[in-house]
């Protein structure tokens, strides 16, 4: 399965601090946001990412990810330049996809909660039509929502509703089996101008081929939109990483975990960091990691 990370449009929301740095590349706690849905794609499995941006902010993505080889990662990039929707993705990426199945996530969600890895693994295995992951929401009418028939496959579908028929928001993950580059190839700009990822979800629910896999409570799908939710995001990672000692989407960890890099290799990214308590971090799970009496670590070692 391929990956594409969507990590374009310009953050008006958030002006003045978008207006010379892309939103993705904001800290939340104490890494780039970017770090949140890059480190979902490696849970997945993913090794093959399209990382997708504005001409302006690009170069910046590429100073901070290379081509992704340190992580045990392909990353390449492609440009969008200009917001013509989410579903563009497709059609910017038509050539990273090839034949194979794709996930796509926005740039600015992030997820975190217990046994996310083992959700991901387990729907990411031969996708047929397509995998939208819901969470309940008090405020529906922001997002895309979506209704099941209780077994999971999904029965309805809008885009922010003024009267929303659930509270199940769609979030910014989606897996999709290889006929989305053809749905996205034939798709027409929606009303306000925007090839919507609404629609190209709409034309698997009229197929019956789409499921809609709850996240239930106990996760976490964080906001990042305005500078209070961004703040809030920043404090939440925070909290957990204070308390529990561990961190969240800590890309070496889980390049490391998944047995993407080895030990050594996960240490020197911690070395180039050591003025900071993330470079710290890095290097102390590495030296734990190493292997004892032939004893490695796996990613099930921790609950994600
Ligand atoms: O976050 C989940 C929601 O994302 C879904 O529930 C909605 O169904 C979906 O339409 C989308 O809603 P948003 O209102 O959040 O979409 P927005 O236009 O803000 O785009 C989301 C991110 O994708 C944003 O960080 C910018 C990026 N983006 C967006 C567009 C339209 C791009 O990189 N290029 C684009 O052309």
């Amino acid at each position: 399965m391929k990956g594409i990370i969507l990590a374009g449009g310009t953050g008006t929301r958030l002006h003045p601090a978008t207006l010379v740095v892309s939103k993705q590349l904001l800290a939340v706690g104490d890494k780039p946001m970017l770090y949140y849905p890059l480190s979902t794609l490696m849970l997945a499995g993913i090794r093959d990412i399209l990382l997708i941006s504005t001409p302006r902010d690009l170069p910046q993505f590429k100073r901070l990810l290379g081509d992704g080889s340190e992580l045990g990662l392909s990353i390449g990039y492609a440009e969008q330049d200009a917001p013509r929707g989410i579903a563009d993705a497709f059609r910017v990426g038509a050539s990273h996809v090839g034949d194979d199945s794709v996930a796509l996530i926005l740039g600015d969600n992030i997820f975190h909660g217990p046994g996310f890895s083992d959700v991901l693994h387990g729907n990411a295995q031969d996708v047929e039509g397509c995998v939208l992951f819901g969470y309940p929401v008090n405020d529906p009418e922001r997002y895309g929502i979506g209704e099941t028939d209780g077994r999971g496959r999904l029965v309805s579908l809008e885009e922010k509703p003024d009267r929303p028929r659930s509270n199940r928001a769609v979030t910014g993950l989606y897996f999709y089996d290889n006929e989305v580059v053809d749905i996205a190839k034939n798709l027409s700009p929606s009303p306000r101008g925007e090839l919507e990822i609404t629609d190209v979800n709409r034309h698997y629910l009229e197929r019956d081929r789409a499921r809609l896999v709850d996240l239930g409570r106990g996760f976490a799908w964080l906001d990042t939109g305005t500078p209070a939710s961004l703040l809030e995001a920043g404090q939440y990672v925070h909290m957990l990483e204070e308390r529990q000692g561990v961190r969240i989407a800590c890309i070496e960890e889980v390049a490391l975990r998944m047995g993407f890099i080895g030990a050594q290799e996960c240490h020197r990214l911690g070395e180039r960091m050591s003025g900071s308590e993330y470079g710290r971090y890095v290097m102390e799970v590495s030296e734990e990691f190493a292997p004892q009496g032939g004893q490695t670590g796996t990613a099930a070692a921790t609950d994600w």
